[in-house]
């Protein structure tokens, strides 16, 4: 017994030196920091020994408000605040100005942070992961090629034959309900892959989506990404031995392939192309899934969308014209509908950074080697930005001009902008013209949750029934 107790002692006098330690490396930083400028680390806690704050952030991730993490520290803190996250010291921002500075700022600042298991699976060439000359011509050449008209005429003819596949397979007196989750992820796929690769759907496109998935799963992930990166030369290889070379650019190896520069090699292009899988695979479908889900929730909003669509859709059918990607995107409601849904979505909650440096923001030290965590979702939450963040309301981007806004950053920005944000948005409207006009439907109960990726419980099952209009 008393051997027990004096174990005790010991133990709980271990913790407290470990925890001051902890606690007290903050506080002698801010010293440290205070002797050299004006400027000090920003408030909050490291939190325990080792975890941090790590189980409160995820208890809170996994709830149907993640941010209230940041909402407690907020209020007790400030926007900017200090905590101890993903097992290194983080400084978190729910600022938008200081999250903008923190994007804006170039690789001597600010260079790009993942998970360590993620960082694993991407190659060292990765577009993800590079910085300097080589991120900024892989960044150019995929973003302009993803902006051009030429890419949006083919990515839409594409679209709207796999939309049209999935769709009739859908019948009105089927015994399952459509899961948009699943069917959103196959149509999508299939048009990642045509745009990075030109490959069509069929066996080639079936493997290459099993294998994604292993690789994605943490499963099996690297002989997967080795079997992929293979699939992938063996087209490059096939561009590179054919003696017609594309005029157009047909996809993306297309366009890294007519670079003439001898850095990207065919090892970096197939590689990269697997990685601009990563963030393109999941989001998108995504996008369209949150946006029915939305729509079923806000019946005026459905109503608006789908009188918009059908007399497009009219007009077009009056005059015997073929839909184009800027038909699309003319709608100002459909927009309003997929800005929303990104806004409340919060697809990509924020983006990590590594300081390269120790860098002065509004008053604020980041030192050299800490994580930055630029929160987006508190930021698009705000009440102080947003009237009643959390209501679904498209109409609030009709009344002024918020898209250029720091309030509104779902594709991140700076150098690292999404180059696929574009492609991201003209697909969510070709999916959701063909769907709200061609049926309608009645959703069953379910509900999105947070982490670690934003997905729909139940996989967004509906009861679809084809429109007779
Ligand atoms: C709703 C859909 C999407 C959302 C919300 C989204 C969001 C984001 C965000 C926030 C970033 C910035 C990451 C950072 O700063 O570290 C990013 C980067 C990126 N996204 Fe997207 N994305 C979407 C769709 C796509 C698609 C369809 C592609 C197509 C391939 C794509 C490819 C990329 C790539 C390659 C990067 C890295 C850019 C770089 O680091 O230079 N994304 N995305």
């Amino acid at each position: 017994m008393e051997m027990m107790s004096s174990l005790m002692w010991i133990l709980a006098l271990l913790f407290c030196i470990v925890f001051l330690h902890v606690k007290g490396k903050g506080k002698l930083s801010n010293l440290r920091w205070n002797s050299k400028t004006s400027c000090q680390l920003p408030l909050g806690t490291l939190g325990w020994p080792f975890l941090g704050e790590t189980i409160d952030f995820i208890s809170c991730a996994y709830s149907d408000r993640p941010e209230s993490f940041m909402d407690r520290r907020r209020r007790l803190y400030g926007k900017v605040f200090k905590s101890h996250i993903f097992g290194t010291p983080t400084i978190v921002s729910t600022d938008a100005e200081v999250s903008r500075f923190v994007l804006q700022s170039d690789a001597k600042a600010f260079v790009p942070f993942y998970p360590k298991s993620l960082t694993e699976l991407m190659g060292k060439s990765s577009i993800l992961l590079i910085n300097g000359s080589l991120h900024r011509k892989i960044h150019g050449l995929v973003g302009s090629f993803f902006k051009s008209p030429h890419l949006k005429h083919q990515i839409t003819r594409d679209m709207q034959s796999y939309v049209q596949q999935a769709m009739d397979k859908w019948r009105d007196d089927q015994r399952q309900p459509v899961f948009i989750q699943d069917e959103t992820k196959t149509i999508a796929f299939q048009v990642l892959v045509k745009a990075l690769v030109s490959l069509n759907p069929g066996e080639e496109m079936e493997l290459l989506k099993k294998h994604f998935q292993e690789f994605i799963s943490g499963l099996m992930s690297l002989p997967a990404k080795k079997r992929m990166v293979k699939i992938v030369q063996k087209i490059i290889q096939s561009r590179r031995n054919s003696s017609r070379s594309a005029t157009v650019p047909r996809d993306v190896v297309d366009v890294l392939l007519k670079d003439a520069s001898e850095v990207l090699t065919d090892d970096v292009i197939a590689g990269n192309m697997i990685d601009m899988m990563i963030p393109g695979e999941d989001s998108v479908p995504l996008l369209m899934t949150l946006a029915i889900k939305y729509l079923s929730d806000c019946p005026a909003a459905l109503h608006q969308l789908t009188e918009e669509n059908l007399k497009l859709k009219r007009l077009k059918a009056q005059n015997g014209e073929p839909l184009i990607w800027s038909d699309y995107l003319s709608l100002p409601f459909t927009q309003s509908v997929i800005t929303e849904t990104l806004r409340m979505g919060n697809i990509i909650i924020g983006v990590m950074r590594k300081s390269a440096e120790d860098i002065e923001i509004k008053g604020y030290l980041i030192p050299k080697g800490w994580c930055f965590f630029t929160y987006f979702r508190s930021v698009h939450l705000d009440e102080n930005h947003y009237d009643r963040p959390y209501q679904f309301n498209p109409w609030r981007w009709q009344e002024k001009d918020t898209m250029s806004s720091y309030n509104f950053t779902p594709f991140g920005g700076g150098q690292r902008l999404c180059p696929g944000l574009d492609l991201a948005r003209l697909e969510a409207s070709i999916f959701l013209h063909h769907f709200v006009t061609s049926f309608r439907w009645v959703a069953e109960e379910d509900r999105i949750v947070n982490f670690p990726t934003v997905r729909m419980k139940k996989r967004m099952p509906v009861w679809v029934e084809r429109r007779e209009d």
